[in-house]
Parts: structure tokens; C-alpha cells; sequence
């Protein structure tokens, strides 16, 4: 038998489970069937084709089943466009007679920029309508749920409602506390740094990691870096897949002291803009606009200041993806609700060497801030945990 180093290596790695939850809320009660769930579960697959295309709104799913096969699937492109459950209907015809319709989040109830899904439900003569999630905004909740009802039409609720309510945790987010759902993201070495004593950083972590990293950025409507970051490592923030989203990407500069050639500015591929105080470095600013660069100016630049103004654009999503100095300060100020965090088992030293999280002003251990929702993987040679800081209004 071969038990040389190499093959220990291997096999415990491979012993290792993928994917561990360490600190999940109480196990929730399933509800309906197993081809409620896997119905539900196609809703959410067809509701992900849109990826980063939906806001303001969510992303949703529907499907149209007659007789134990799916006759009709539909899925919200964009704001403004028809919804799910129409789409769905129409694909279906005259098989949604008495179908059932499987449907990530509450059908809406009410007239927006087109007709309720209520309405079209009822009308399609559907007998049963499966429900991942109740409507968010507590205004409406429960509203086309009562409208279906009330027609006669059976209604469940809290299909794989966990997974539903992850796909739109920045929809959900927004709706609640008038904010864009904020996720820190960053990969360290692991002895905690996030760059050499130099400042340089490429790569901390492999390219399954980072191919990780691209699929967050497509489901996100906007990404931050610092101009630090800028000046240090010229990123250029891409989903770096065809055909997938790109995230409109935001420098957060206070002096608009930047580099003039910098990938950020090529703006053909995706849009960029630059958040600064007024009256920064006019010149430069004037050079940017001349590339295509958005300018917005803040009297004062602040996370805060950056998250309503990206919420007032209509923005779900924001994926912080700056270093410790900015990330400290958006932590701070309640931009940052959620953390993914990459761990390359590998050690750099250096004790100037940047850290993904500045100064808090936290100095007893007791005042951490404990993440929760916990779930810690394995992606190829790196770790990758991610939680949910405390909520915080
Ligand atoms: N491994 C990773 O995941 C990762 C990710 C990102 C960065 N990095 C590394 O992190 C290092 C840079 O770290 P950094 O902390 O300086 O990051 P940063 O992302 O550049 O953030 C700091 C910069 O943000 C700007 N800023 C705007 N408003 C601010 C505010 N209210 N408070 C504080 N800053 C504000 C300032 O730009 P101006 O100075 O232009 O005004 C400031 O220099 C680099 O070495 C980079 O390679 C690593
Ligand atoms: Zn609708």
C-alpha cells in the first residue's frame, strides 16, 4: 500500500466534507412534497438566469405544472419586463386550466408597471399555486396570497423557503430597511494578510477561488474598491464569463488622487464610477468624464453616504471588495451585512502587511462581532467562510 505523504495528503482532503454548516439557525420543517421542493428548486434555477439584471426587483422563478410535468416555465428578466408567473402562463396556454404553479416569492397583488400576477393566476383558471416565500415588504405581504384564496384557487407556502429567501437576500434587504445589502469579501493568507509589506496581492488564493469571486460579482448590481486599492493593484472588477452581468464598478476616492491609465477607466466593457468629495483634483476629474467615467461628489465621501446614494440608484447588491482601511469604515457605518472571506493556507508575514479589517475600536476580545449563519468550504486548496454580521438597523 502506498502511504507516502503525498497520497495522506490527498485522501484527507478528500475525507473532508465539501461544505459544513457550523452554526445554522434551528433546522426549519420541511413543507410540501419532494416534487414541491425539486419544483421549487427549477424555479430558483430558472429565476438565476437573471442574475444581477432584476433591480429593483427580485429574481423569480415560475413553473407551470399539469399532470405531474412541468407545461409552461417562465423567469423575471429585468425591471419593467413582464413577470415570472406570466411568462410562465403564457408558455403553458390553455394547460394552466387547473395546473399548478410553483413560484419562488409571493405572486404579486398590485398594478406597477404591469398588471398583477393575482389577476393573470386567476384568470389562467390555475387550481393551486405553490408559494417559496411570502412578499417581504410588510405593506403587502400576504396580500396575493389572500387574492388567490379568496378566488378559491389552494395556496401552500414555504417551499424551500431558506433557499429562496438566500437568492434574494439583497432584495429582501432593501425592501426592509431602505439600504442595499452589503457583502465584504476578501481573501487572506493564512496568517490574516491580505497583501504583501508592498502592498502587492496577486493572488492570495487559487483560481477556483477566484472564479468563486466572478460569479459573486455577476449576481451583484455594483462593486467598491478604495482608491488605494486602485493605485496598488489596478483591478478591473469583471465577471470575467460571457454573457454574464457586470457589476457597475465603484472607486470610493477622497483625494481623486489616481492613476491616469487604470483598467477601471476602460469603460467598454463595463461601466465605472467614481464616488469623491467636491472639488477634488478637477482635472482629473475632467479626464475621467472624457473616458466615459461617471463623477459623483460628495461634501463629505462616506460608506454611509455611498450606500444611499447607490440604493437611491435602485441597487440590491453591493459587493465591498476593498482593503482593510475602507472595509473597516464600512463595517462601522452598517454598509457591510454579510462577510465572505477566502483563506489561502499560506503565510507571508510582514507586520505591516495589510489586514482585511482596519481599526473598529474594538479592544476586548468580548466585543467581536460574532458572525452567524456560518458556513465554511472547501474550494480546491483555499477555505472560503462566509456569515452574516449581527443584524444591525
Ligand atoms: N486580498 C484582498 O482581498 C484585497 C482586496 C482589496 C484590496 N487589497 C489590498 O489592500 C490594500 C489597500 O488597502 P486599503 O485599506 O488602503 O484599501 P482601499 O480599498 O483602497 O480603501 C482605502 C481608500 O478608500 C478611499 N476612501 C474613500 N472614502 C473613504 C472613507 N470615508 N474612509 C476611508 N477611506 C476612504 C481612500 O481613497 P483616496 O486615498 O484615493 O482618497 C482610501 O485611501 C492593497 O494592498 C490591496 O492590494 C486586498
Ligand atoms: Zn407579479
Amino acid at each position: 500500500m502506498d502511504n507516502s505523504p503525498a497520497l495522506a495528503r490527498t485522501n484527507a482532503a478528500v475525507t473532508l466534507p465539501n461544505s459544513v454548516l457550523v452554526s445554522a439557525k434551528q433546522p426549519q420543517a420541511k413543507v410540501g412534497t419532494d416534487f414541491d421542493r425539486a419544483m421549487m428548486q427549477r424555479c430558483l434555477e430558472l429565476a438565476r438566469r437573471a442574475l444581477g439584471r432584476t433591480s429593483p426587483n427580485p429574481l423569480v422563478g415560475a413553473v407551470v405544472v399539469k399532470d405531474g410535468k412541468i407545461v409552461g416555465e417562465g423567469f423575471h428578466p429585468r425591471a419593467g419586463e413582464p413577470h415570472a408567473e406570466v411568462f410562465a402562463l403564457k408558455a403553458a396556454a390553455l394547460h394552466a386550466r387547473g395546473a399548478t404553479v410553483y413560484v419562488n416569492l409571493e405572486p404579486c397583488n398590485h398594478y406597477g408597471r404591469t398588471p398583477p400576477c393575482s389577476e393573470a393566476l386567476i384568470a389562467a383558471g390555475v387550481a393551486k399555486v405553490v408559494v417559496g416565500m411570502v412578499d417581504p415588504n410588510p405593506l403587502v405581504a400576504g396580500g396575493g396570497i389572500a387574492r388567490l384564496r379568496a378566488a378559491g384557487i389552494e395556496v401552500v407556502v414555504g417551499v424551500e423557503e431558506r433557499a429562496c429567501r438566500k437568492l434574494n437576500e439583497g432584495f429582501i434587504h432593501r425592501i426592509l430597511y431602505k439600504r442595499p445589502f452589503g457583502i465584504l469579501k476578501y481573501a487572506m493568507t493564512l496568517d490574516g494578510k491580505i497583501a504583501t509589506t508592498s502592498g502587492h496581492s496577486t493572488w492570495v488564493t487559487n483560481q477556483e477561488a477566484r472564479q468563486i469571486v466572478h460569479q459573486m460579482r455577476a449576481a451583484c448590481d455594483a462593486v467598491i474598491v478604495g482608491g488605494n486599492t486602485v493605485r496598488l493593484d489596478n483591478p478591473r472588477l469583471t465577471s470575467h464569463q460571457q454573457q454574464a452581468h457586470n457589476p457597475l464598478r465603484v472607486v470610493m476616492s477622497r483625494s481623486l488622487q489616481l492613476p491616469e491609465q487604470a483598467h477601471l477607466w476602460e469603460t467598454k466593457e463595463a461601466p465605472t464610477l467614481v464616488l469623491t468629495e467636491v472639488g477634488a483634483n478637477p482635472a482629473f476629474k475632467e479626464a475621467l468624464l472624457k473616458q466615459g467615467v461617471e463623477v459623483v461628489e460628495f461634501p463629505q465621501l462616506t460608506p454611509e453616504q455611498a450606500m444611499t446614494y447607490l440604493y437611491e440608484r435602485g441597487f440590491c447588491s453591493i459587493l465591498w471588495e476593498c482593503g482593510g482601511t475602507l472595509a473597516a469604515r464600512a463595517i462601522a457605518s452598517k454598509a457591510v451585512q454579510k462577510v465572505v472571506a477566502f483563506i489561502a493556507p499560506k503565510i507571508i508575514g510582514g507586520s505591516n502587511a495589510p489586514t482585511p479589517v482596519g481599526e473598529l475600536g474594538l479592544t476586548a476580545m468580548t466585543e467581536a462581532l460574532s458572525l452567524e449563519d456560518v458556513e465554511i468550504r472547501v474550494v480546491g486548496s483555499d477555505c472560503l467562510i462566509e456569515g452574516y454580521l449581527p443584524l444591525q438597523q
